[in-house]
């Protein structure tokens, strides 16, 4: 079995295409696009990033067996993108549960998982390549791959890299899933971080623990511990986060 690739120099989002089309797409589909005119990131925020400068694309995932790993997906995918970044040379790579990639404290990869469970999942990723300068609205400005390694990256070779360990890695995961779980715990980025947090519809405040064998985040409040699923953890402003 192997994946197949679609490639466009210019579309809304590689996401929004795959979830609009999913039954008339074979299932390990990569699409990949130079530009998109309505990226789309996490909690209905944009993902801007500059043409040809970046690493835009997604996955189509239609295998059952896979499909119910649910949230261990979002692992799978976060610690591909770190194995590849690793690669490249680049290091103090940390992983934002669930599935933000912050090297140096700065963002570097941005990962959204959507679909409909059981019919279909899409695993769409942003890396910042060779983008310089970064002028949107953000909490913390980002960094690519050039301003960390001070070299521009071939994103065709960097596109081949990062779909034959994202295919591999989903493909034979479950076997080895203590090994993705130990990987996140060596490169957790919230770890012992004081964070804000909805549990139950209720704000909380907390120190994360680190994560269980569900890869639920673990956090401790005043009171009580919790152990979240999904859902945004924010850093307090004392990190800068
Ligand atoms: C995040 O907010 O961190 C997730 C960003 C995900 C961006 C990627 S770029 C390719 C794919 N298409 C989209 O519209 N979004 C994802």
């Amino acid at each position: 079995m192997k994946y197949k690739t679609i490639h466009f120099p210019s579309i809304d989002s590689t996401n929004a295409y795959l979830k609009e089309n999913y039954e008339e797409i074979d299932g390990f589909t990569f699409v990949s696009t130079d530009y998109q005119t309505q990226g789309k990131g996490r909690n209905d925020r944009e993902w801007i990033a500059n043409k040809k400068e970046n690493l835009l694309f997604s996955l189509l995932i239609k295998d059952e067996e896979i499909i119910k790993e649910g949230s261990f997906l979002s692992l799978v995918a976060a610690v591909s993108v770190a194995q590849v970044l690793q690669q490249y040379g680049l290091s103090n790579i940390e992983i934002k549960w669930p599935n933000d990639i912050y090297v140096n404290d700065k963002k570097i990869v941005g990962i959204l998982l959507e679909g409909r469970i059981p019919d279909y999942l899409v695993i769409g990723i942003g890396f910042n390549v060779n983008q310089k300068e970064f002028n949107g609205e953000y909490r913390k400005t980002p960094t690519s791959m050039f301003l960390q390694l001070n070299e521009e990256i071939d994103i065709d070779k960097l596109k081949e890299d990062v779909y034959e360990t994202l295919f591999n890695n989903l493909v034979h995961y479950s076997s080895d899933k203590g090994k993705f779980l130990k990987y996140f715990k060596n490169h957790d980025y919230l770890l012992n971080k004081e964070v804000e947090y909805v549990f139950n519809k209720n704000i909380y405040f907390g120190i994360v623990k680190g994560i269980d064998e569900d890869f639920n985040i673990i956090i401790q409040s005043e009171k009580e511990e919790h152990h979240i699923s999904s859902g945004e953890i924010t850093l307090l402003n004392k990190h800068n986060g």
